[in-house]
């Protein structure tokens, strides 16, 4: 295993900012992203990463520690991808990196040069990023009422929606040199329904939802494919006491083994935009989001 530590601190690991992205609020309105993105790349010469074919490939992992990062991890290295597990838990992070012969980074998702670096790493270490898998969140665990708590608030946000909108950012220009690829973003079922235990956590996870629904088509020209991991509750460590409740409750529990398994045959789809279910007893497929009401004139 090889382990960095990326801007732990101060931001000093070259907090340069990307061309087209400077944090700062104005610019144009909702249809100012459209055009003037540079080349196409043929839909012919798409690099596409699929699971029967891994042998080379290179994929970043958020949140590659525990969990659903550490089981799809386990899976992209057995089927012959080299990679970078990016997470702040640099014990379980480092551990799985030794037993898999990946490389890992301490990489604080909510930091925009923590994904640049991790990004930078896998390029620099192997050449190339094929697929970036952002994964790592954090459950939010408090309402808008008494409970409400402007630090947790910021920080869930971060970890969940900041931490997506920054890994695609880093990604983009490196996936785009390799002549495209995939991104998978983890959302949740509570991207798709309210979630009203943790409503913060359901707007972080619905925002995720419509940026993969907004980049699909947005970045396929660019070669790159953007879907979106929708499970129910899975059983990891982000369940906390919640695992208890939903036991008493009667209600299944998914293995990360089903969600590894919906992750390869996202994988292995051809759609873009698309938000896959996973869900106990179903089969996993795309959620299929009503048409809204178009404009009558
Ligand atoms: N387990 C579930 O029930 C469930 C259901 C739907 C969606 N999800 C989502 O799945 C993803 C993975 O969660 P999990 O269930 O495997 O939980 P987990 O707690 O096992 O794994 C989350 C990982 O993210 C890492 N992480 C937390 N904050 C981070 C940060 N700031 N920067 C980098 N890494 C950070 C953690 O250290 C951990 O390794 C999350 O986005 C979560 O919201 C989980």
């Amino acid at each position: 295993m090889s382990t960095e530590k990326t801007g732990e601190s101060t931001g000093s690991t070259g907090a340069t900012r990307s061309a087209g992205f400077t944090g700062e609020g104005g610019g144009g309105g909702l249809l100012s992203g459209l055009g003037a993105k540079g080349p196409e790349i043929s839909a012919e010469t798409f690099n596409v990463v699929r699971g029967d074919d891994l042998e080379g490939k290179v994929a970043l992992v958020t949140g590659g520690g525990n969990g659903i990062g550490a089981g799809v991890a386990r899976r992209l290295a057995a089927g012959g991808a080299r990679l970078v597990l990016a997470d702040i838990d640099d014990v379980a992070g480092g551990k799985l990196a030794d037993e898999l012969g990946a490389t890992y980074v301490h990489c604080d998702v909510s930091r925009l040069e923590d994904n640049e670096a991790a990004v930078a790493t896998a390029v620099e270490r192997y050449g190339r990023l094929d697929l970036a898998f952002l994964n790592a969140g954090i459950a939010s665990g408090f309402g808008l009422g008494e409970d409400f708590d402007v630090r947790r608030y910021r920080l869930a946000m971060g970890v969940n929606l900041d931490g997506v909108v920054f890994g695609v950012h880093a990604a983009i220009p490196a996936l785009r040199a390799a002549g495209g690829g995939t991104i998978v973003a983890t959302a949740s079922m509570a991207g798709i329904v309210g979630i009203p235990s943790d409503p913060v956590y359901a707007a972080n996870k619905h925002a995720v939802v419509g940026l993969v629904r907004s980049l699909g088509e947005d970045l396929r020209p660019r070669g790159i494919r953007v879907q979106a991991l929708c499970p129910s509750f899975a059983d990891t460590a982000i369940l906390g006491e919640g695992k208890a409740v939903l036991e008493q409750l009667g209600f299944p529990i998914l293995d990360v083994s089903s969600v590894v398994d919906t992750f390869f045959r996202l994988l292995d789809s051809d759609g873009t935009g698309e938000c896959w279910f996973v869900i106990p007893g179903r089969e996993s497929e795309p959620f299929t989001f009503r048409r809204v009401p178009g404009p009558r004139t």
